[in-house]
């Protein structure tokens, strides 16, 4: 390549100094001169050598190659190869998760893992509220909050959407939000629907209810932060953004900006285009990372294979990236959502414990009782996980429960 080597198999690079990768490579070269090719790519090489690099740069700021075990490399990128400006994730994810993915030599590179120096870590913000404050709101400290997604996704008007939310709120759901595809079209016009949605709200809580439903405010870059203070000003209590269309920056501009003062839930639409093939692309753990240090409040993490979406083998390790006390933030709301119903609650608390948001949309809006009762479904299936019961005992006693299981069967 350039007469320089980016192999240091064996040497341990110092954690505080180095941005640690972990890459799935598949190739025809041998796994060495792949992975040699991936960290000269992705710091001071290129396919050719050059004049103009010395070894006082490569030295300084050329990635290590530290170890390969089987099919999987690890590298370290030196700290100053990263911006110096404040919370970069662009600059981040071009070093980390860039170029590589298109060099020739190459039939599959997946990032699985990325760990970051406080260097780094200490120029993001995190969570303005995370998981403790989204309890606070809702006065719920310790049970998993259950919520629905809005269905159909799109096509209810601003007055169907908020009498959805209302039947929802008074079968026990705390959450409610937007789905990805709706933001402000013609049938439902943003600033109609989130006044209607938090009329109903405050209703509920005059009935002694307390929930929040989350507004999509995923929008050109310039104007998501306008439009997350107009629906704020509208009566909004949480916003929800698609982090991988809006990008990584939208949610940090809403989470830094002072005027932005309700949690943001953040959703992760397209996702599998990048996360799904498990020798290509990026897994959804570096992304969980990365939205907790930009400063979402609560992030769809799948369903822990209950649901209708592919599982990752990573949706363990996206819970410990949600909630871990090994940064310096709050914690971020894991949400397992996607095919979810209340037959299936039971096995995501299994493996998610109590700090999570379960949320179903046809698992609601298809109960044959309708949306209240599908609620009620939803709720007393957390209880019974809870308190402990089997649900098909709880169901016994719970008649929604019941009905609901005998619909969709138990997972
Ligand atoms: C969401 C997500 C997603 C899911 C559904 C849930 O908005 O929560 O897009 O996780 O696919 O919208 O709908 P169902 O519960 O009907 O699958
Ligand atoms: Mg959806």
């Amino acid at each position: 390549m350039d007469g320089y080597t980016y192999l240091h198999l064996g040497e341990t690079v110092d954690p505080d100094r180095y941005v640690i990768c972990k890459y799935r490579v598949t190739s025809k070269l041998p796994i060495e001169k792949a992975a040699d090719a991936i960290a000269a790519e992705q710091s001071t090489g290129t396919w050719t050598g050059i004049s103009t690099l010395d070894p006082e740069i490569i030295g300084r700021l050329g990635a290590r190659v530290t170890d390969i075990s089987g099919d999987v490399i690890t590298v370290g990128f030196p700290v100053e190869d990263f911006s110096v400006e404040v919370g970069s994730v662009p600059q981040i994810l071009s070093v980390i998760a860039g170029n590589l993915f298109g060099l020739g030599a190459l039939d599959g590179v997946r990032l699985e893992d990325v760990v970051f120096p406080r260097e780094i870590t200490s120029q993001f913000k995190g969570p303005k509220f995370g998981a403790e404050g989204i309890r606070r709101m809702l006065d719920r400290p310790e049970k998993p909050l259950v919520g629905t997604i809005v269905k159909p996704k799109i096509g209810l008007s601003p007055e169907r959407t908020a009498q959805y939310v209302y039947e929802a709120g008074s079968g026990g759901l705390t959450n409610s939000k937007d789905d990805e595809t709706l933001v402000d079209q013609a049938f439902c016009p943003i600033e109609d629907r989130t006044v209607m949605v938090s009329e109903v709200l405050d209703r509920l809580e005059e009935e002694g209810h307390r929930m929040i439903h989350a507004i999509n405010v995923s929008a050109r870059t310039d104007r998501i932060v306008e439009l997350a203070e107009r629906v704020q000003s509208w009566g909004a209590r949480q916003i929800m953004v698609d982090v991988i269309t809006c990008g990584f920056s939208a949610v940090q501009a809403l989470a830094e900006d002072p005027s932005i003062k309700v949690p943001i839930h953040v959703h992760r639409t397209m996702h599998g285009a990048i996360t799904k093939n498990p020798l290509h692309g990026v897994a959804m753990l570096p992304f969980t990372k990365l939205v907790r240090m930009c400063g979402g409040d609560a992030l769809h993490i799948g369903t822990l294979g209950a649901g209708k979406m592919s599982a990752d083998v990573h949706e363990d390790s996206n819970l410990g990236a949600c909630l871990g006390d090994d940064v310096p933030y709050r914690g971020m709301m894991p949400v397992c959502s996607g095919g979810v119903y209340p037959g299936v609650v039971g096995a995501i608390v299994e493996r998610s414990g109590f700090n999570v948001q379960i949320q179903a949309g046809g698992g609601v809006a298809g109960h044959p009782d309708g949306v209240r009762g599908g609620a009620m479904a939803m709720c007393q299936a957390v209880d019974a996980a809870y308190e402990g019961v089997p649900v098909q005992e709880y169901a016994e006693t719970h008649r929604e429960l019941r009905l609901a299981l005998e619909k969709w069967g138990l997972k």
